[in-house]
């Protein structure tokens, strides 16, 4: 029996070392923490269990029989994140640089298939050069089976992606169809072809955190929904993550006990300044409705003309998307759009409820938002929250005009409370704008034109720059003083906790892609 044990410590000793010291050495003079390091810091103590520790692979192509590593460059398992259930996977650069391989594959879709049984969240923390080079298709296959599983999983459990490492060609596909991909500055790159591709086809010269490093994707390509400053920042900001979230479809996160003594939130009387074409800040707005120190922004340097990211709310998880007339006065262009459908998708899928704040003077107009097709993109934020069956509830704070007071989530798309502050001016344009084409020609006949249109302006301002037209028409359900936000949204989300839409049965919509 001795024997037999120690045979087995010795196998379990051999897959614990990787690919040995000498490259784990490697990997920490990167600044980065293997694969095992990196679960032991993503889990609760002692939580882990692995699945596939002595699994290796089948390649005997280019003496590969002579070059075997136990667990083949993959450490696969479960465990929980604070008390939660989770299935997680850490490719281990040290063996064939994180390379997939077809059983490296087989291990990570055999705990996506479990996680999808169980229904539990999946986290892939990738460091891989992509496919095994050596296995040619099998690799490529083992690629394929698992974006096929990224499928079925999605809008099922949540799919979080962490990248670590040098991600390139397939690794970074399976990220791309995941709910959420952060990545660690410096050390982590995502690209489907590498500079050196890159200088060959289009003889471009650029580096490697230029092509694909953390800043780019987080800030032009909004690949990355979020970047850290290191590996244990990164698994925090999962840690983190996974709170805002349930399990899976079929459950709610969960309520914390919070106590709501600050209910008035006197901050909020001023934010709005006089001058409705002065910008400001709609973080202090999020901040002064919800529970101290709860937002989790997504997206952050992405389309920051608009915000999207998970809050609490009365203790409730809530995701919010909010205009910001900081940037760009928060007009709606193709990236903003993009980024608050996807965002608004996945609330959507996880029975997260949705707060949207408004204020936004309508669309970006221009041939460079024409062509990059403006319209299809604002479908698309249109779309999705049409679609949208979680409660709903709508604060304008400003602005809400013309085609983007349709689209940020009014009545008429399927919102079921609709809030507006004192400030709100709803119109189809701004006055300025208006004047000069309704008025066009009394203003053309006056003795002083400009004094007419200043006339005219102020008219159609004080006709429509407010929210009693729209609260007549029943369009907006209460206006509300800004101090009593948090209070008025507290208890509509509470009140929409039983909503229920049932829909006719289709395979699926056909939203503008
Ligand atoms: C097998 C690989 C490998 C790969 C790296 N290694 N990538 N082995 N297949 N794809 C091995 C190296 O041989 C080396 O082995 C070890 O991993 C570390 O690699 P280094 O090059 O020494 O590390 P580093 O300098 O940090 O560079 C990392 C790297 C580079 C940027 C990832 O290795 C690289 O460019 N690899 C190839 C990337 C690539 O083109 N992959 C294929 C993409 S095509 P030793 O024994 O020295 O430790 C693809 C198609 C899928 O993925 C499409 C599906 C849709």
């Amino acid at each position: 029996m001795d024997s037999k044990i120690n045979k087995l410590n010795e196998r379990i000793a051999l897959a614990h070392l990787g690919g040995g010291q000498k490259r784990i050495d490697k990997q920490h003079a990167k600044k980065k923490l293997t694969a095992r390091e990196r679960i032991a810091y993503l889990l609760d103590e002692g939580s882990f269990e692995e699945t596939g520790l002595l699994v290796t692979h089948r390649t005997t192509d280019f003496n590969m029989e002579k070059e075997v590593y136990y667990g083949d460059g993959v450490v696969t398992g479960y465990g929980t994140i604070r008390d939660r259930l989770v299935y997680v996977y850490a490719q281990d650069f040290t063996v064939f640089g994180g390379s997939l391989s077809e059983t490296h594959a087989e291990k990570i879709c055999k705990i996506m298939d479990m996680a999808l049984k169980v229904g539990a969240p999946i986290i892939g923390l990738n460091d891989s050069g992509g496919a095994r080079i050596q296995e040619g298709v099998r690799s490529l296959g083992g690629y394929a089976d698992i974006f096929y599983r990224n499928v079925q999983a999605s809008g099922m459990v949540p799919q979080i992606s962490a990248i670590m490492g040098p991600c390139a060609g397939g690794a970074v596909y399976s990220p791309a169809m995941t709910d959420f991909t952060i990545m660690v500055e410096q050390t982590s790159y995502m690209f489907v072809t590498g500079p050196n591709v890159v200088k060959t086809v289009t003889n471009e010269e650029v580096s490697s955190e230029a092509l694909g490093g953390a800043h780019t994707h987080a800030s032009k390509s909004g690949v990355a929904h979020k970047t850290a400053a290191n590996d244990v920042e990164c698994l925090e900001a999962i840690k983190t993550l996974l709170g805002y979230l349930p399990q899976n479809n079929r459950e709610t996160t969960k309520l914390l006990d919070t106590t709501f003594n600050d209910e008035v939130r006197d901050v909020l009387t001023n934010s709005i300044p006089d001058n409705p074409n002065k910008p400001y800040d709609m973080h202090s707005v999020i901040s002064g409705i919800i529970d101290v120190d709860s937002f989790y922004e997504i997206h952050k340097d992405y389309a920051e003309n608009i915000i999207v990211g998970f809050a609490r709310l009365g203790g409730r998880s809530i995701g919010i998307i909010a205009n910001q007339p900081m940037v760009l006065a928060g007009v709606l262009d193709v990236n903003s759009s993009k980024k608050a459908a996807r965002f608004t998708r996945f609330c959507d899928c996880f029975n997260i409820p949705l707060l949207v704040l408004v204020d936004v003077p309508g669309f970006l107009p221009g041939t460079d938002q024409e062509w990059q097709g403006i319209i299809v993109h604002g479908a698309k934020l249109l779309y999705a929250l049409s679609e949208a069956t979680v409660p709903r509830v709508t604060v304008i704070t400003r602005k809400a005009y013309g085609g983007a007071y349709d689209v940020m989530n009014s009545k008429h798309i399927g919102a079921d409370m609709n809030f507006a502050w004192p400030t709100a001016e709803i119109a189809v344009m701004g006055a300025k704008g208006a004047s000069e084409i309704i008025f066009k020609k009394d203003i053309a006949e006056a003795k002083d034109p400009a004094k007419k249109l200043v006339e005219k302006e102020t008219e159609y301002a004080e006709k429509f720059a407010n929210p009693y037209r729209a609260a007549s028409r029943g369009f907006i359900d209460e206006i509300i003083l800004p101090k009593d936000t948090r209070r008025k949204l507290i208890k509509a989300f509470a009140m929409l906790e039983n909503k229920e839409v049932n829909r006719p049965k289709r395979k699926h919509g056909n939203i503008p892609l």
